[in-house]
């Protein structure tokens, strides 16, 4: 199965969360985490890893690979220091990023082969979402997206705007909901989230000890398994991996996104807000 993490704006924690899940992932998957974030990678510098293998590698790979190898994505991936955990780590240049998205996004039936091996679970980190079309192609092409918001006034005004274009990316749209903001409940009735389609799959504590050794600082007092957001991540990727079973609505069975519609194919561009004249008019 393949799960998209993204996120709108800011840094609420898609990067920390997939390495969570991963870490966190029950037994019987193999979890990958490939770090496909068009501004760069981060699991590079956090955890001192090579630039080689990974996303660049891979994606030169998959422009000689014959469509069908199942394996590829397994022989780019290094290992977390600790856990052992395997990544295709992103490079740190989002020129080289995006140059190795755009590779990767004309195959994304490559990330779907990885993924069809029955016990493989392919956490893509898609970055924020945005202008870069091959970013949204992964979205589209995983079984679930967890878009990853802050739940402060501003991150949720930014949702607000955004949820019914974000509704449509995926036919699993999730939201995992960051922090000590609004209550859950009080997200999901103010937004209308459930009439969109969506729903909220799990809510993360602010844990900065807890994302430490997520984020490759080393905390003799917190393992993933045993620090709160560890737990609530642990939790997430059973709920995760229990939703990908369950079938996705009817118009997404099948049917390829690009031949529908009423599915952007890009991410609509914001118009900014007209300015008011002087004397307080639209103009
Ligand atoms: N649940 C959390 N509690 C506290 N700090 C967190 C949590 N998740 C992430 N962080 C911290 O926030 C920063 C950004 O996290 P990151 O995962 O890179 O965000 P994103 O991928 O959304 O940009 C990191 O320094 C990380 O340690
Ligand atoms: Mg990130």
């Amino acid at each position: 199965m393949i799960v998209a993490l993204c996120s709108l704006k800011g840094s609420p924690g898609a990067t920390t969360l997939a390495v969570a899940l991963a870490a966190g992932w029950p037994s019987g998957g193999h979890p990958v985490v490939v770090e496909c974030d068009p501004a760069g990678g981060d699991l590079l510098a956090r955890f001192r890893l090579d630039l080689k293998p990974g996303l660049v590698t891979l994606a030169a790979a998959a422009r000689r690979t014959a469509a069908g190898d199942t394996g590829l994505i397994w022989q780019h991936t290094q290992r977390l220091p600790g856990g052992g955990l395997p990544v295709v780590c992103g490079p740190l240049s989002a020129e080289q990023a995006r140059a190795a998205l755009a590779e990767l996004a004309g195959e994304p039936g490559l990330l779907v082969q990885a993924a069809a091996r029955p016990d493989a679970v392919v956490l893509v980190d898609c970055g924020r979402i945005g202008a870069d079309a091959a970013a949204l192609a992964l979205i589209r092409a995983a079984d679930v997206m967890l878009l990853v918001t802050g739940t402060s006034d501003d991150a949720l005004a930014h949702l607000a705007v955004a949820l019914p274009a974000v509704s449509r990316l995926s036919p699993r749209p999730r939201l995992v909901l960051m922090g000590e903001g609004y209550p859950t409940e009080e997200i999901v009735h103010a937004l209308e989230i459930e009439r969109l389609g969506v729903r909220v799959t799990g809510r993360m504590p602010y844990d900065p000890a807890g994302a430490a050794p997520l984020t490759g600082r080393p905390s003799p007092r917190s393992t993933p398994a045993r620090s709160r957001l560890g737990q609530a991540a642990a939790a997430l990727a059973l709920r995760t991996a229990q939703d990908a079973l369950i079938a996705p609505p009817e118009h997404f069975a099948g049917i390829p996104a690009p031949a529908r519609p009423d599915i952007p194919d890009a991410w609509p561009v914001q118009q900014p807000a007209p300015t008011p004249s002087i004397d307080g008019r639209l103009p």
